[in-house]
């Protein structure tokens, strides 16, 4: 069996910067079109120069002949001014800016200490039909890992979009069903991105038989019931909403395997397989274009790819690991049977 989807977006990913990006970069080149860029290197990617900078060394990297653009971001800091939206805004370079919470995830320090702080940037962003990426958790130490992406829709996300009806949102990498239940309900403003694990795997898989630090991502794992169940329907459900946004984290085997082991799932090496998998389980192969290929440059007001991709029903095992900027990493369903390919 064997059925074509005009080419993807992946509207989050990471693909880090020197030998890293040269290591990760053609996975993604190979199966999507565009990709929006995260921008939390050491230094962060903080204006419209240094977005510049960065998607350049990212073209420079690409396999010859690729043709895939690289839809870059701005990391929003305590500092962010109207000025630097405005510019990056007029540079046709930048699609977006993205809000971490300080101290929520991989290279976050930089990051938001109060959502106040960023008003009059939010204000020209809405001004200037940018969107808002939001990394949805809190970080106070008082609230539990498993609950800080539900107290930052109660506590900041309501707030925001109450305070900013006309700004543009995307709730990045929603976990729970308090997430899927905000996006139905609120406006045709805001949308969010599903990754696959999130949608293939729980806090069993992290956790039972012993814990496995390549299921360790954030936000969190959470619940089969009902939250790992909620992203299934959402995505699935033909909703324009949802689509594709894989948060594709590399990080070398060894930080991974530590004491402290870093956040973040490689899913660059197969991501279309993984979601088509999704969409075969639920019965929606039929649905599986939208989330991938139109509801994504539907949001972003961008046309869809004009080229298509093939998937092939067809057994393969994804390897134990790939070389990455002179180490290995173990990437996602290392050693595990996929059976679509895309070709
Ligand atoms: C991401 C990373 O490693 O950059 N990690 C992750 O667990 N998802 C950061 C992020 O998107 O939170
Ligand atoms: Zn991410």
């Amino acid at each position: 069996m064997q059925f074509k989807i005009i080419r993807p977006d992946d509207w989050h990913l990471h693909v880090r910067s020197g030998e890293a990006l040269k290591s990760v970069i053609g996975m993604s080149a190979k199966q999507m079109g565009r990709a929006i860029i995260m921008p939390n290197l050491t230094p962060p990617v903080i204006n419209a120069d240094q977005a510049t900078d960065y998607r350049n060394e990212i073209i420079n990297a690409l396999p010859k002949n690729s043709s895939f653009n690289p839809l870059m971001v701005l990391y929003l800091t305590d500092n962010t001014s109207t000025r630097d939206i405005e510019l990056a805004s007029a540079s046709s370079i930048v699609k977006a800016a993205k809000l971490y919470p300080a101290g929520a995830t991989t290279n976050s320090d930089s990051g938001v200490t109060d959502i106040t702080n960023i008003y009059p940037a939010l204000e020209a962003m809405s001004k200037a039909g940018m969107p808002l990426l939001v990394h949805g958790e809190v970080t106070r130490h008082d609230v539990d890992i498993f609950d800080r992406e539900a107290v930052f829709i109660d506590q900041t996300l309501s707030k925001v979009v109450l305070d900013f009806p006309d700004l543009k949102v995307v709730f990045e990498h929603i976990t729970t069903k308090e997430a899927v239940d905000f996006v139905l309900n609120g406006s045709a403003n805001i949308a969010a991105t599903i990754t696959p694990h999130h949608l293939l795997a729980n806090r069993n898989d992290m956790l039972v038989g012993g814990i496995r630090p390549h299921y360790f991502c954030l936000p969190i794992l959470k619940r089969e019931k009902p939250h790992q169940l909620a992203l299934l329907d959402a995505a699935t459900s033909g909703n324009a909403k949802f689509f594709l946004g894989t948060d594709s984290a590399p990080h070398t085997k060894h930080a991974k395997e530590s004491s402290c082991g870093c956040a973040g799932i490689l899913s660059a090496h197969c991501a279309i397989e993984l979601y088509a998998s999704v969409f075969e389980s639920k019965n929606a192969l039929d649905k599986l274009e939208g989330f991938a290929s139109r509801f994504g440059p539907q949001f972003y007001s961008l046309p869809p790819n004009t080229d298509t991709i093939t998937l092939t029903k067809q057994d393969w095992v994804v390897p134990d690991s790939y070389e990455y900027a002179g180490s290995v990493i173990v990437p996602f369903m290392a050693g595990k049977k996929l059976s679509w390919k895309m070709s």
